[in-house]
Parts: C-alpha cells; structure tokens; sequence
C-alpha cells in the first residue's frame, strides 16, 4: 500500500533532524527514513557537481527503501540539486526554498527580507531568485553566515562567541532595515535565540522547516498518500559516519530522543 510507505528526508548531515522535527509535529503518524551524510558534511562550501553527485546516491540509497515522498532537508542540496532529482524519481521531491521563500513573502511588512545561508546556497542566489519570483516588488539581501554550521555542531547555543560572531555576520542585514529574516541553513533554526538577539526582537524569523512541514503533509494528502494509521510513526536514522558526539547533537537538533542508527558505508553508498 503506497500510504504506508516511509517518507525519505535527507540533510549534509545531522541539521536536517531540525526539519525532520517538524514533520513529525505536522504528520506524527508517518514512518520517516532519515539519511544523513555526516562522513561528507558540509555540502554548503562544495562545488554544485559535488553536491548534486552526493544527493544522487544518497536518493538512490532512499529509493531502495520504498519511499512514497522525498523530503530534501538541506538548503544547500535544495538550492542545487532539485532539477535532477525530479528528472530522475517519480515521486513528489519537496526542498525547503520554496516553502521558505512562500513564509517570507507572507510574514514581511515592508518587503525588506533578508537571508541567511551557507556559502553554496547564497552563491546560488536560491532564495532570492524563489522570492522575487513570487513577487518581484520586495527587496531581498543575503550573507553567508558559514561559521554557524560548526558552532551549532558543537551545540555552542548561547556561547560568547556565537554572539560575536552573529554581530559580525549580521550588523550588515541590522543597517539594511530588514523586517524578515529567513533562516536558510537546517543549522541555524537551533541559534535563534542568539540570532534573534542580534538582528533585533522585532525582525520576523523564518524557519523554512516549518512551511516545508506544511507544503509536504498538503502534497502527500493531495495525492492521497497520508497514512491511515493512528498509532506514532516510527523514524529510521542512516548515517554515513557516527562520531562520539553524535547523538547528542541529533537529540539537540531533532528535540527528542534519538532510538537506533544505522551506519552506512561510502562504498556500499557509492557502488
Ligand atoms: N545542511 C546544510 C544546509 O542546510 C548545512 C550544512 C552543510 O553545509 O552541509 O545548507
């Protein structure tokens, strides 16, 4: 029965339970298959070749696990890798850029948004090139805030230096006047605090996460996928590398705990 098929997500690495999170609250019913390429991470300072060869394998690997929909968590792999994705697997393929693009559009006042993102998802002007999309009218800035991936890794919420850091990443996006800000990288929506304190109390955060959530339990329901059980989904963890932090991290980015992980091998991943 295709309803009770597993959803695939996918992330660089662990940031992507940040998403997972959300569409457990939005769909808590549904089995979900995770992978993350924690051997690999991070995808946002490779080159787009790189990034769409990795997500590739990494679809293959979920395809061969029955999934009724794909989930790519990464905004890194959605602002790059989307287009042959879909060419490739008939299955709804849901990135977090559009979803997050549409929140934006929604939450802004003054259509001043600004958006921050790896390096990768930044040079590909992926967010801004959805927004004025939707509505060439408003203004969109972007900043690569890099150093937030390994702060967050490091489960550095509140530290002096994520402080310091956010002032140099976003004093540029403060001086802007923006009312929006997206939070386009699966790591920062666990930096918000900081991040908030920073830009201002009164600039709107958007977690891409949580449209994405929506447009994915909308998408599934259109096609008449959603499951028909009552009982909790259950969530099966892939990764390509376990280190001693791992599962800390996870539970820290996914808001729970974690049950069983599986490791899987780069050359079972790349045969
Ligand atoms: N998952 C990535 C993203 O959302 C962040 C980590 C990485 O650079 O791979 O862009």
């Amino acid at each position: 029965m295709e309803k009770e098929k597993p959803i695939g997500v996918f992330d660089s690495g662990i940031g992507g339970m940040s998403v997972m999170k959300q569409l457990i609250s939005a769909m808590p019913n549904e089995d979900i298959v995770y992978f993350g390429d924690t051997a690999r991470v991070p995808y946002g300072s490779k080159s787009n070749a790189t990034v769409v060869e990795y997500s590739m394998q990494i679809a293959k690997f979920l395809a061969n696990k029955n999934i009724k929909a794909l989930v790519v968590a990464c905004n890194t792999v959605s602002s790059i890798a989307l287009p042959s994705l879909r060419q490739k697997y008939n299955i709804p393929i849901i990135g977090v850029i559009e979803p997050g693009a549409e929140f934006a559009l929604r939450e802004t006042k003054t259509g001043r948004i600004g958006v921050i993102g790896t390096r990768a998802t930044i040079a590909n002007n992926a967010y801004s090139k959805s927004i004025l999309k939707r509505n060439p009218k408003v203004e969109v800035f972007e900043k690569a805030c890099p150093l937030f991936v390994p702060l967050a890794e490091e489960g550095w919420l509140k530290h002096k230096a994520v402080y310091d850091i956010a002032e140099e990443y976003l004093k540029e996006l403060r001086d802007l006047n923006i009312d929006t800000l997206v939070l386009g990288c699966t790591h920062y929506p666990i930096l918000r605090e900081v991040i908030q304190e920073v830009i201002g109390k009164d600039v709107k955060l958007v977690d891409s996460g949580v449209t994405t959530a929506e447009v994915v339990r909308e998408e599934i329901d259109r096609i008449g996928f959603l499951t028909n059980s009552n009982s909790m989904g259950n969530q099966r963890i892939f990764v390509t590398d376990i280190n001693p932090n791992f599962k800390d991290v996870a539970e820290l980015f996914l808001g729970m705990k974690l049950k069983e992980i599986d490791k899987v091998d780069l050359e079972t991943l790349t045969a």
